[in-house]
C-alpha cells in the first residue's frame, strides 16, 4: 500500500508527545520525514523521539520555508494557536493537505479562508478534535445518530480544570489574546466541540460571560460561561474554568433527550457516568478505567482516519467546518461580553485580539 509522507511543524508539548505517538502507531501508513521547529534542539528532540518509537529515522529542520516545495503529502501543525492560520495557508498554497490543531484560528476571516482554500485546492483540511475518537463519546454519538434519545432537548458541558501561574509562566504565548485566548478558547475547545456536535444542527445565537478570576498576569479569561441556542430548539450549556481548587476536577458533557439521558466525564470525557435508555440503563464502558491524561488517546484514530482520508479520497472526520464552529462560539461569547447582549449566528469580523487587555479589563471584573 502507498505510504504517505508527512511533516510536523511545531515540536512543543503536544507535537513532542501526541503527534509523534501518532505518527508512530501509525506507520504502516505515514512516514514522518520532518521534524520542524523554530528552535531546533526541540525539533531535534522530537526527531529522536520519533525514531525511538517507530525505528524510522527522520529529519530536523529550523523553521518551516525550506520544507514547502519538498515531497511531502500532509503536515500537522502544533504550534501556538495564532500561528494556525498563515502556516495552514502557507501549506495549502503548497499543495499540502494540512492536519492542524484546535483552535483552529483565533479570527473568524481566517476561519473562513481556511475551509474555502482548502476546498478551491481540493486539499483535505482537517481538525485535532481528538476527543470525538474517545469510545464513550463514539458510543454517545451512535445513540444520537440512531435517533434512541427520541427529542434531544438540552446538554451541558463543564470543563472544571486547574491551570496554575506556573503553567501560564512556562510560555509567553499563553494567556494571550494574540496567540493563545484565554480558557474558553484552549482548555475548553474539545468540550466546545463536543457540545455543538451532540447538539448538531446550525446555531441560531449565544449569550456568555467571561470573567478572569484569578490570573491577573494574562491578558484572557480564566472562567467563562456560555448558553448556546440552536435553529432546532435545543439548548446548550457551557461552563468552563481554569480555577478549580487545589486541581483538574472534570470535562463532563452531559446530553438530556426524551428518552434517553447520558453523563460522560472523569477527567476529560472518557468515563461513561450516566447511561439510561428504555430498558438499558448501564453500558459496558462504564467499567473501564478513566485515562491519567487530559490529552486521551485519540490522536493515534485522528491521524489514521486523516491519512485514510486522503487516500480514499474523501472528508476527514473532523473537517475545517465542523472544527471552525467551535471557535466561533468562543469568539461569538467574547463578543456577548463585551457588548452585554446575545449574538447572532452566522459570526463574523470578529477576531482575539479585538479583546485586548485594555478594551477588556473592566469587564473582566465587572
Ligand atoms: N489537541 C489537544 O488536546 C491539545 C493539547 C495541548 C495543546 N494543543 C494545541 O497545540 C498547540 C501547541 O500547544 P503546545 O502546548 O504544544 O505549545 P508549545 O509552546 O509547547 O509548542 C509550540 C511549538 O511551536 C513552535 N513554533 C512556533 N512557530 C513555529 C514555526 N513557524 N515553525 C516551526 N515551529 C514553530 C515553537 O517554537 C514551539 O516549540 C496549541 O494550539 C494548543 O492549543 C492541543
Amino acid at each position: 500500500m502507498q505510504k504517505l509522507k508527512a511533516a510536523l511543524i511545531g515540536c512543543g508539548r503536544i507535537g513532542t508527545k501526541k503527534h509523534i505517538e501518532a505518527y508512530a502507531n501509525n506507520k504502516e501508513d505515514v512516514e514522518l520525514v520532518y521534524c520542524c521547529d523554530l528552535n531546533i534542539e526541540k525539533a531535534e528532540n522530537a526527531a529522536e523521539k520519533y525514531s525511538e518509537r517507530s525505528g524510522v529515522k527522520t529529519h530536523a529542520v529550523k523553521g518551516y520555508d525550506s520544507i514547502l516545495d519538498k515531497d511531502i503529502d500532509f503536515v500537522s501543525i502544533a504550534t501556538e494557536s495564532g500561528y494556525h492560520y498563515q502556516i495552514t495557508v502557507d501549506f495549502l498554497n503548497a499543495g499540502k493537505h494540512v492536519l492542524v490543531e484546535k483552535p483552529m484560528a483565533l479570527d473568524t476571516d481566517h476561519l473562513e479562508h481556511m475551509v474555502t482554500l482548502s476546498r478551491e485546492k481540493g486539499l483535505k483540511l482537517g481538525i485535532c478534535l481528538q476527543n470525538r475518537f474517545n469510545k464513550p463519546i463514539q458510543a454517545l454519538k451512535q445513540k444520537i445518530d440512531e435517533g434512541a434519545f427520541g427529542r434531544v432537548f438540552n446538554a451541558t458541558a463543564r470543563i472544571l480544570w486547574n491551570r496554575n501561574e506556573a503553567y501560564y509562566r512556562q510560555d509567553n504565548w499563553r494567556g494571550t489574546w494574540e496567540l493563545d485566548g484565554g480558557t474558553l478558547m484552549n482548555q475548553c475547545a474539545h468540550n466546545i466541540d463536543l457540545l455543538q456536535w451532540v447538539l448538531g444542527g446550525d446555531l441560531e445565537s449565544v449569550y456568555g460571560v467571561i470573567r478572569n478570576f484569578n490570573h491577573p498576569y494574562i491578558e484572557t479569561e480564566d472562567f467563562g460561561v456560555g448558553i448556546l441556542k440552536f435553529k432546532n430548539g435545543t439548548v446548550g450549556l457551557l461552563e468552563g474554568t481554569a480555577n478549580t481548587y487545589p486541581k483538574n476536577l472534570e470535562e463532563t458533557i452531559s446530553v438530556f433527550g426524551e428518552k434517553g439521558t447520558v453523563v460522560i466525564g472523569g477527567l476529560a470525557v472518557n468515563k461513561i457516568l450516566t447511561w439510561r435508555f428504555e430498558g438499558e440503563d448501564t453500558h459496558p464502558l462504564m467499567l473501564e478505567k478513566d485515562p491519567d491524561t487530559v490529552y486521551g488517546n485519540g490522536h493515534t484514530t485522528l491521524f489514521k482516519d486523516f491519512t485514510d482520508a486522503i487516500l480514499e479520497d474523501r472528508d476527514p472526520y473532523v473537517t475545517g467546518e465542523q472544527g471552525r464552529i467551535e471557535d466561533e462560539i468562543v469568539l461569538a461569547i467574547y463578543k456577548s461580553t463585551v457588548e452585554k447582549r446575545e449574538v447572532k449566528f452566522p459570526v463574523s469580523n470578529v477576531r482575539s485580539t479585538d479583546f485586548n487587555y485594555f478594551v477588556l479589563r473592566d469587564m473582566l471584573k465587572d
